[in-house]
Protein backbone atom coordinates (compact mmCIF):
# COMPACT_ATOMS: atom_id res chain seq x y z
CA UNK A 1 0.00 0.00 0.00
CA UNK A 2 1.00 3.56 -1.08
CA UNK A 3 -0.14 6.79 1.04
CA UNK A 4 -0.32 10.24 -0.33
CA UNK A 5 -0.93 13.21 1.94
CA UNK A 6 -3.42 15.93 1.16
CA UNK A 7 -1.62 18.74 2.67
CA UNK A 8 -3.99 20.91 3.71
CA UNK A 9 -3.11 22.17 7.40
CA UNK A 10 -5.84 21.10 9.68
CA UNK A 11 -7.54 19.39 6.78
CA UNK A 12 -5.05 17.63 5.81
CA UNK A 13 -5.67 13.84 5.47
CA UNK A 14 -4.41 10.76 3.98
CA UNK A 15 -5.09 8.92 0.58
CA UNK A 16 -4.49 5.04 0.60
CA UNK A 17 -3.96 3.45 -2.47
CA UNK A 18 -3.38 -0.22 -3.43
CA UNK A 19 -4.25 -3.82 -3.93
CA UNK A 20 -6.67 -5.56 -1.01
CA UNK A 21 -6.89 -2.31 1.70
CA UNK A 22 -10.62 -2.03 2.11
CA UNK A 23 -10.23 -4.75 4.62
CA UNK A 24 -8.07 -2.62 6.24
CA UNK A 25 -10.11 0.51 6.71
CA UNK A 26 -11.35 0.03 9.86
CA UNK A 27 -7.16 -0.10 11.24
CA UNK A 28 -6.56 3.03 8.97
CA UNK A 29 -9.59 4.80 10.77
CA UNK A 30 -8.34 3.79 14.00
CA UNK A 31 -4.70 5.23 12.93
CA UNK A 32 -6.16 8.14 11.78
CA UNK A 33 -7.62 9.41 14.98
CA UNK A 34 -11.67 9.21 14.50
CA UNK A 35 -13.50 7.82 16.74
CA UNK A 36 -17.21 7.20 17.85
CA UNK A 37 -20.04 5.45 15.51
CA UNK A 38 -19.15 4.75 12.02
CA UNK A 39 -22.75 6.27 9.49
CA UNK A 40 -21.51 3.46 6.84
CA UNK A 41 -23.48 4.68 3.33
CA UNK A 42 -23.93 2.77 -0.14
CA UNK A 43 -25.84 1.55 -2.67
CA UNK A 44 -26.96 -1.98 -3.35
CA UNK A 45 -24.90 -2.78 -5.59
CA UNK A 46 -21.75 -1.53 -4.03
CA UNK A 47 -23.11 -2.83 -1.01
CA UNK A 48 -23.35 -6.61 -1.95
CA UNK A 49 -19.92 -6.31 -3.48
CA UNK A 50 -17.93 -4.90 -0.29
CA UNK A 51 -19.69 -3.75 2.36
CA UNK A 52 -19.38 -7.20 4.40
CA UNK A 53 -15.77 -7.27 4.68
CA UNK A 54 -15.49 -3.25 5.48
CA UNK A 55 -18.04 -4.40 8.41
CA UNK A 56 -16.11 -6.71 9.43
CA UNK A 57 -12.98 -4.37 9.08
CA UNK A 58 -14.61 -1.24 11.17
CA UNK A 59 -15.81 -3.63 13.69
CA UNK A 60 -12.38 -5.70 14.25
CA UNK A 61 -11.04 -2.36 15.14
CA UNK A 62 -13.77 -1.57 17.76
CA UNK A 63 -16.40 0.52 16.01
CA UNK A 64 -19.80 0.20 16.30
CA UNK A 65 -21.72 0.58 12.73
CA UNK A 66 -24.86 1.44 11.18
CA UNK A 67 -25.64 0.78 7.81
CA UNK A 68 -27.60 2.71 4.42
CA UNK A 69 -27.54 0.57 1.68
CA UNK A 70 -30.78 2.03 -0.09
CA UNK A 71 -29.69 4.88 -1.65
CA UNK A 72 -30.66 4.13 -5.33
CA UNK A 73 -27.85 3.44 -8.14
CA UNK A 74 -28.14 6.87 -10.26
CA UNK A 75 -27.74 10.51 -10.10
CA UNK A 76 -30.93 10.79 -8.43
CA UNK A 77 -28.99 9.12 -5.14
CA UNK A 78 -28.15 13.22 -4.72
CA UNK A 79 -31.53 14.58 -4.45
CA UNK A 80 -32.71 16.73 -1.13
CA UNK A 81 -35.21 14.11 -1.20
CA UNK A 82 -32.44 11.25 -0.19
CA UNK A 83 -30.10 13.47 1.61
CA UNK A 84 -33.34 14.08 3.68
CA UNK A 85 -33.72 9.68 4.39
CA UNK A 86 -30.11 9.69 5.26
CA UNK A 87 -30.68 12.61 7.89
CA UNK A 88 -33.35 10.52 9.49
CA UNK A 89 -31.60 7.21 9.30
CA UNK A 90 -28.45 8.91 11.19
CA UNK A 91 -30.75 10.25 13.72
CA UNK A 92 -32.56 6.82 14.30
CA UNK A 93 -28.93 5.13 14.80
CA UNK A 94 -28.60 7.58 17.05
CA UNK A 95 -25.76 9.17 15.50
CA UNK A 96 -24.36 12.55 17.30
CA UNK A 97 -21.56 15.22 17.00
CA UNK A 98 -19.35 12.38 17.58
CA UNK A 99 -19.90 10.49 14.70
CA UNK A 100 -18.85 9.87 11.30
CA UNK A 101 -19.69 8.78 7.48
CA UNK A 102 -18.15 6.19 5.82
CA UNK A 103 -18.97 6.53 2.08
CA UNK A 104 -18.53 3.24 0.22
CA UNK A 105 -18.55 3.39 -3.54
CA UNK A 106 -18.55 5.90 -6.45
CA UNK A 107 -19.02 9.57 -7.14
CA UNK A 108 -21.76 9.71 -6.71
CA UNK A 109 -22.17 8.16 -3.17
CA UNK A 110 -18.96 9.72 -2.24
CA UNK A 111 -20.72 13.33 -2.93
CA UNK A 112 -23.87 12.81 -1.27
CA UNK A 113 -21.96 11.00 1.45
CA UNK A 114 -19.90 13.77 1.91
CA UNK A 115 -22.41 16.35 1.73
CA UNK A 116 -24.42 14.35 4.79
CA UNK A 117 -21.34 14.81 6.75
CA UNK A 118 -20.49 18.17 5.69
CA UNK A 119 -24.06 19.37 7.30
CA UNK A 120 -25.12 17.17 9.84
CA UNK A 121 -25.03 18.64 13.19
CA UNK A 122 -23.05 21.73 11.35
CA UNK A 123 -20.33 18.97 9.82
CA UNK A 124 -19.05 15.56 11.14
CA UNK A 125 -15.74 14.04 10.03
CA UNK A 126 -16.28 11.52 7.08
CA UNK A 127 -13.80 8.52 5.01
CA UNK A 128 -14.25 7.66 1.46
CA UNK A 129 -14.03 4.39 0.42
CA UNK A 130 -13.50 4.94 -3.66
CA UNK A 131 -14.85 2.18 -5.49
CA UNK A 132 -15.11 3.77 -9.42
CA UNK A 133 -11.48 4.78 -11.29
CA UNK A 134 -13.46 8.19 -11.49
CA UNK A 135 -13.55 8.33 -7.43
CA UNK A 136 -10.32 7.21 -7.16
CA UNK A 137 -8.67 9.62 -9.19
CA UNK A 138 -11.15 12.49 -9.08
CA UNK A 139 -14.17 12.51 -6.88
CA UNK A 140 -13.04 11.19 -4.03
CA UNK A 141 -10.07 13.72 -3.35
CA UNK A 142 -10.28 18.04 -3.04
CA UNK A 143 -13.46 17.76 -0.76
CA UNK A 144 -16.10 19.04 -3.32
CA UNK A 145 -19.22 17.63 -1.88
CA UNK A 146 -22.92 18.51 -3.27
CA UNK A 147 -26.17 17.27 -4.34
CA UNK A 148 -28.29 18.36 -7.65
CA UNK A 149 -31.14 20.49 -8.30
CA UNK A 150 -34.00 19.83 -10.64
CA UNK A 151 -32.35 22.88 -12.46
CA UNK A 152 -28.92 20.94 -12.78
CA UNK A 153 -26.10 19.12 -11.05
CA UNK A 154 -23.91 20.12 -8.16
CA UNK A 155 -25.86 23.18 -7.19
CA UNK A 156 -25.95 22.93 -3.54
CA UNK A 157 -22.99 21.33 -1.79
CA UNK A 158 -19.82 21.97 0.57
CA UNK A 159 -16.23 21.92 0.74
CA UNK A 160 -16.08 19.38 3.23
CA UNK A 161 -12.35 17.85 3.49
CA UNK A 162 -12.54 13.67 4.08
CA UNK A 163 -10.39 12.67 6.98
CA UNK A 164 -9.23 9.53 4.95
CA UNK A 165 -9.70 7.85 1.56
CA UNK A 166 -9.30 4.19 0.94
CA UNK A 167 -8.95 3.62 -3.42
CA UNK A 168 -9.10 0.05 -2.86
CA UNK A 169 -7.73 -1.20 -6.92
CA UNK A 170 -9.09 -4.34 -6.38
CA UNK A 171 -12.12 -3.02 -6.27
CA UNK A 172 -11.91 -2.18 -9.93
CA UNK A 173 -11.83 -5.72 -11.07
CA UNK A 174 -15.90 -5.66 -10.68
CA UNK A 175 -16.30 -2.45 -12.26
CA UNK A 176 -18.46 -2.50 -15.63
CA UNK A 177 -15.81 -1.71 -18.30
CA UNK A 178 -18.11 1.67 -19.35
CA UNK A 179 -17.17 2.87 -16.35
CA UNK A 180 -13.39 2.27 -16.29
CA UNK A 181 -13.27 3.60 -19.86
CA UNK A 182 -15.17 6.58 -18.95
CA UNK A 183 -13.01 7.82 -16.33
CA UNK A 184 -10.45 7.33 -18.63
CA UNK A 185 -10.79 10.43 -20.16
CA UNK A 186 -9.84 12.18 -16.71
CA UNK A 187 -7.18 10.12 -16.20
CA UNK A 188 -5.78 11.35 -19.72
CA UNK A 189 -6.67 14.93 -18.57
CA UNK A 190 -4.02 14.66 -15.77
CA UNK A 191 -1.42 13.88 -18.43
CA UNK A 192 -2.42 16.70 -20.25
CA UNK A 193 -2.64 19.36 -17.81
CA UNK A 194 0.47 18.83 -15.54
CA UNK A 195 2.49 15.67 -16.44
CA UNK A 196 4.47 14.97 -19.61
CA UNK A 197 6.16 11.96 -18.75
CA UNK A 198 2.84 10.64 -17.06
CA UNK A 199 1.09 11.35 -20.60
CA UNK A 200 3.84 9.32 -22.25
CA UNK A 201 3.36 6.51 -19.55
CA UNK A 202 -0.12 6.23 -20.63
CA UNK A 203 0.91 6.16 -24.25
CA UNK A 204 2.46 3.06 -23.58
CA UNK A 205 -0.42 1.19 -21.08
CA UNK A 206 -3.13 2.61 -22.58
CA UNK A 207 -3.79 -0.99 -23.29
CA UNK A 208 -3.37 -2.63 -20.22
CA UNK A 209 -4.91 -0.18 -18.38
CA UNK A 210 -8.38 -1.14 -20.41
CA UNK A 211 -7.78 -4.92 -19.85
CA UNK A 212 -7.60 -3.58 -16.28
CA UNK A 213 -4.25 -4.79 -15.49
CA UNK A 214 -3.89 -4.04 -11.85
CA UNK A 215 -0.28 -3.12 -11.86
CA UNK A 216 -1.09 -0.41 -14.65
CA UNK A 217 -4.05 0.62 -12.72
CA UNK A 218 -2.34 1.52 -9.64
CA UNK A 219 -0.12 3.55 -11.03
CA UNK A 220 -2.56 5.61 -12.95
CA UNK A 221 -4.45 5.81 -9.36
CA UNK A 222 -1.40 6.91 -7.31
CA UNK A 223 -0.45 9.35 -10.33
CA UNK A 224 -3.86 11.25 -10.59
CA UNK A 225 -4.22 11.42 -6.61
CA UNK A 226 -0.43 13.09 -6.30
CA UNK A 227 -1.43 15.79 -8.75
CA UNK A 228 -5.34 16.44 -7.36
CA UNK A 229 -3.86 16.52 -4.07
CA UNK A 230 -0.95 19.28 -5.41
CA UNK A 231 -3.70 20.94 -7.37
CA UNK A 232 -6.08 20.79 -4.41
CA UNK A 233 -3.29 22.10 -1.93
CA UNK A 234 -2.56 25.05 -3.67
CA UNK A 235 -5.84 26.41 -4.61
CA UNK A 236 -8.60 24.38 -1.95
CA UNK A 237 -11.36 26.65 -2.56
CA UNK A 238 -10.96 27.18 -6.33
CA UNK A 239 -9.82 30.51 -5.90
CA UNK A 240 -6.55 31.30 -7.41
CA UNK A 241 -7.23 29.51 -10.80
CA UNK A 242 -5.35 27.25 -10.19
CA UNK A 243 -7.82 24.24 -9.04
CA UNK A 244 -9.59 25.63 -12.46
CA UNK A 245 -7.42 23.56 -14.73
CA UNK A 246 -8.59 20.66 -13.43
CA UNK A 247 -11.49 21.64 -15.72
CA UNK A 248 -9.71 21.08 -18.59
CA UNK A 249 -12.35 19.92 -21.81
CA UNK A 250 -15.41 20.47 -19.21
CA UNK A 251 -16.49 23.71 -20.75
CA UNK A 252 -17.01 21.98 -24.09
CA UNK A 253 -18.35 19.02 -22.27
CA UNK A 254 -20.60 20.75 -20.61
CA UNK A 255 -22.01 22.13 -24.01
CA UNK A 256 -22.02 18.65 -25.18
CA UNK A 257 -24.08 17.13 -21.99
CA UNK A 258 -26.72 19.92 -22.00
CA UNK A 259 -27.24 19.68 -26.39
CA UNK A 260 -27.04 16.14 -25.92
CA UNK A 261 -30.18 16.42 -23.85
CA UNK A 262 -30.09 17.84 -20.16
CA UNK A 263 -27.62 16.60 -17.63
CA UNK A 264 -29.54 13.57 -17.28
CA UNK A 265 -27.84 12.84 -20.22
CA UNK A 266 -27.78 10.14 -23.25
CA UNK A 267 -23.85 11.53 -23.54
CA UNK A 268 -21.94 10.37 -20.84
CA UNK A 269 -19.63 12.81 -18.63
CA UNK A 270 -16.23 10.94 -19.48
CA UNK A 271 -17.22 11.15 -23.22
CA UNK A 272 -18.06 14.46 -22.92
CA UNK A 273 -14.67 15.52 -21.19
CA UNK A 274 -12.85 13.61 -24.01
CA UNK A 275 -14.58 15.59 -26.99
CA UNK A 276 -13.93 18.46 -25.00
CA UNK A 277 -10.02 17.82 -24.54
CA UNK A 278 -10.04 17.45 -28.67
CA UNK A 279 -11.60 20.60 -28.85
CA UNK A 280 -9.73 22.79 -26.55
CA UNK A 281 -6.39 21.19 -28.49
CA UNK A 282 -7.82 22.74 -31.00
CA UNK A 283 -8.59 26.10 -29.74
CA UNK A 284 -5.02 25.88 -28.50
CA UNK A 285 -4.31 25.07 -32.12
CA UNK A 286 -6.26 28.29 -33.42
CA UNK A 287 -4.72 30.86 -30.60
CA UNK A 288 -0.97 29.24 -31.87
CA UNK A 289 0.02 28.07 -28.93
CA UNK A 290 -0.43 24.61 -29.23
CA UNK A 291 1.20 22.41 -31.89
CA UNK A 292 -1.08 20.40 -34.69
CA UNK A 293 2.15 17.63 -33.14
CA UNK A 294 0.70 17.53 -29.67
CA UNK A 295 -2.91 17.58 -30.99
CA UNK A 296 -2.72 14.56 -32.91
CA UNK A 297 -0.66 12.86 -30.29
CA UNK A 298 -3.72 13.79 -27.67
CA UNK A 299 -6.36 12.33 -30.06
CA UNK A 300 -4.71 9.54 -30.75
CA UNK A 301 -4.55 8.62 -26.98
CA UNK A 302 -8.06 9.46 -26.36
CA UNK A 303 -8.91 7.18 -29.22
CA UNK A 304 -6.74 4.41 -28.21
CA UNK A 305 -8.94 4.51 -24.74
CA UNK A 306 -11.77 4.01 -26.54
CA UNK A 307 -13.27 7.05 -26.57
CA UNK A 308 -14.37 9.55 -29.36
CA UNK A 309 -13.02 12.72 -30.94
CA UNK A 310 -15.77 14.66 -32.21
CA UNK A 311 -18.93 15.77 -31.73
CA UNK A 312 -21.61 13.03 -32.71
CA UNK A 313 -23.50 14.55 -35.97
CA UNK A 314 -26.95 14.15 -34.25
CA UNK A 315 -25.99 17.35 -31.64
CA UNK A 316 -26.40 21.12 -33.24
CA UNK A 317 -23.51 22.88 -32.42
CA UNK A 318 -25.66 25.59 -31.93
CA UNK A 319 -26.83 24.09 -28.62
CA UNK A 320 -23.45 22.81 -27.77
CA UNK A 321 -22.43 26.77 -28.07
CA UNK A 322 -25.56 27.75 -26.20
CA UNK A 323 -24.96 25.14 -23.42
CA UNK A 324 -21.59 26.06 -22.69
CA UNK A 325 -22.51 29.83 -21.80
CA UNK A 326 -24.40 28.35 -18.67
CA UNK A 327 -21.06 26.99 -17.44
CA UNK A 328 -21.33 26.85 -13.69
CA UNK A 329 -17.50 28.22 -14.07
CA UNK A 330 -18.13 31.17 -15.91
CA UNK A 331 -17.51 34.42 -14.63
CA UNK A 332 -19.62 37.34 -15.45
CA UNK A 333 -20.25 37.18 -19.23
CA UNK A 334 -17.08 35.65 -20.85
CA UNK A 335 -15.55 32.41 -20.67
CA UNK A 336 -12.47 31.15 -19.39
CA UNK A 337 -11.14 28.12 -21.01
CA UNK A 338 -8.25 25.96 -20.14
CA UNK A 339 -6.11 25.57 -22.93
CA UNK A 340 -2.98 23.57 -23.77
CA UNK A 341 0.28 24.95 -24.74
CA UNK A 342 1.86 21.14 -24.86
CA UNK A 343 0.89 17.56 -23.53
CA UNK A 344 2.07 18.56 -19.69
CA UNK A 345 1.14 22.37 -19.62
CA UNK A 346 -2.08 24.47 -20.11
CA UNK A 347 -3.07 27.92 -19.32
CA UNK A 348 -6.48 30.00 -18.71
CA UNK A 349 -7.39 32.39 -21.49
CA UNK A 350 -10.78 34.21 -21.52
CA UNK A 351 -10.32 35.81 -24.56
CA UNK A 352 -12.10 33.24 -26.70
CA UNK A 353 -15.05 35.15 -28.94
CA UNK A 354 -18.04 33.37 -29.62
CA UNK A 355 -17.56 32.92 -33.60
CA UNK A 356 -14.51 31.10 -32.42
CA UNK A 357 -15.59 28.87 -30.20
CA UNK A 358 -18.19 28.24 -32.76
CA UNK A 359 -15.57 27.56 -35.92
CA UNK A 360 -13.93 25.13 -33.06
CA UNK A 361 -16.90 23.32 -32.63
CA UNK A 362 -17.68 22.89 -36.41
CA UNK A 363 -14.38 21.83 -36.78
CA UNK A 364 -14.35 18.47 -34.76
CA UNK A 365 -18.15 17.72 -35.58
N1 LIG B 1 -16.68 15.73 -5.85
C1 LIG B 1 -15.95 15.87 -6.92
O1 LIG B 1 -14.92 16.53 -6.92
C2 LIG B 1 -16.41 15.20 -8.19
C3 LIG B 1 -15.53 15.13 -9.29
C4 LIG B 1 -15.97 14.45 -10.42
C5 LIG B 1 -17.23 13.86 -10.45
N2 LIG B 1 -18.04 13.95 -9.37
C6 LIG B 1 -19.37 13.32 -9.36
O2 LIG B 1 -19.19 11.91 -9.41
C7 LIG B 1 -20.35 11.31 -9.95
C8 LIG B 1 -19.94 10.22 -10.89
O3 LIG B 1 -19.19 9.25 -10.20
P1 LIG B 1 -18.85 7.80 -10.81
O4 LIG B 1 -18.39 7.97 -12.20
O5 LIG B 1 -17.97 7.11 -9.84
O6 LIG B 1 -20.29 7.12 -10.95
P2 LIG B 1 -21.16 6.23 -9.96
O7 LIG B 1 -20.96 6.62 -8.57
O8 LIG B 1 -22.54 6.23 -10.51
O9 LIG B 1 -20.58 4.76 -10.18
C9 LIG B 1 -20.71 4.15 -11.44
C10 LIG B 1 -21.45 2.81 -11.34
O10 LIG B 1 -20.57 1.81 -10.84
C11 LIG B 1 -21.14 1.16 -9.71
N3 LIG B 1 -20.00 0.76 -8.89
C12 LIG B 1 -19.27 1.52 -8.05
N4 LIG B 1 -18.20 0.84 -7.63
C13 LIG B 1 -18.24 -0.39 -8.22
C14 LIG B 1 -17.40 -1.51 -8.21
N5 LIG B 1 -16.24 -1.51 -7.55
N6 LIG B 1 -17.76 -2.59 -8.91
C15 LIG B 1 -18.91 -2.59 -9.65
N7 LIG B 1 -19.73 -1.54 -9.73
C16 LIG B 1 -19.39 -0.45 -9.02
C17 LIG B 1 -22.07 2.18 -9.14
O11 LIG B 1 -23.05 1.58 -8.32
C18 LIG B 1 -22.65 2.79 -10.40
O12 LIG B 1 -23.63 1.96 -10.95
C19 LIG B 1 -21.15 12.42 -10.56
O13 LIG B 1 -22.29 12.70 -9.78
C20 LIG B 1 -20.22 13.62 -10.54
O14 LIG B 1 -20.90 14.85 -10.38
C21 LIG B 1 -17.65 14.61 -8.25
ZN1 LIG C 1 -15.04 15.60 -14.99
Amino acid sequence: MKTITARLKQRSYTICVGKGILAKTGSAIKQSGLKGKAFVITNRKVGKLYLKPMLSSLKKAGYQTTSYVTLPDNESAKSQVQLGKVYAAMLTAGCDRSSFVVAIGGGIVGDLSGYAAATFMRGIPWVNVATTLLAQVDSAIGGKTGINLKEGKNLVGAFHQPGLVISDIDTLKSLPRVELKTALAEVIKYGVIWDHSFFEYLEKNMTKALKSDLNVLTKIVLRCTEIKARVVEKDERELSGLRAILNYGHTFAHGIEVASGSWRKSISHGIAVAIGMVAAGELGQRLGIFSQKDQLRQIELIKRAGLPTRIPEKLSVDKVLKGMQHDKKKKGNQLTFVVPQRIGKVVLRSDCSPAKTYSVLKSIQ
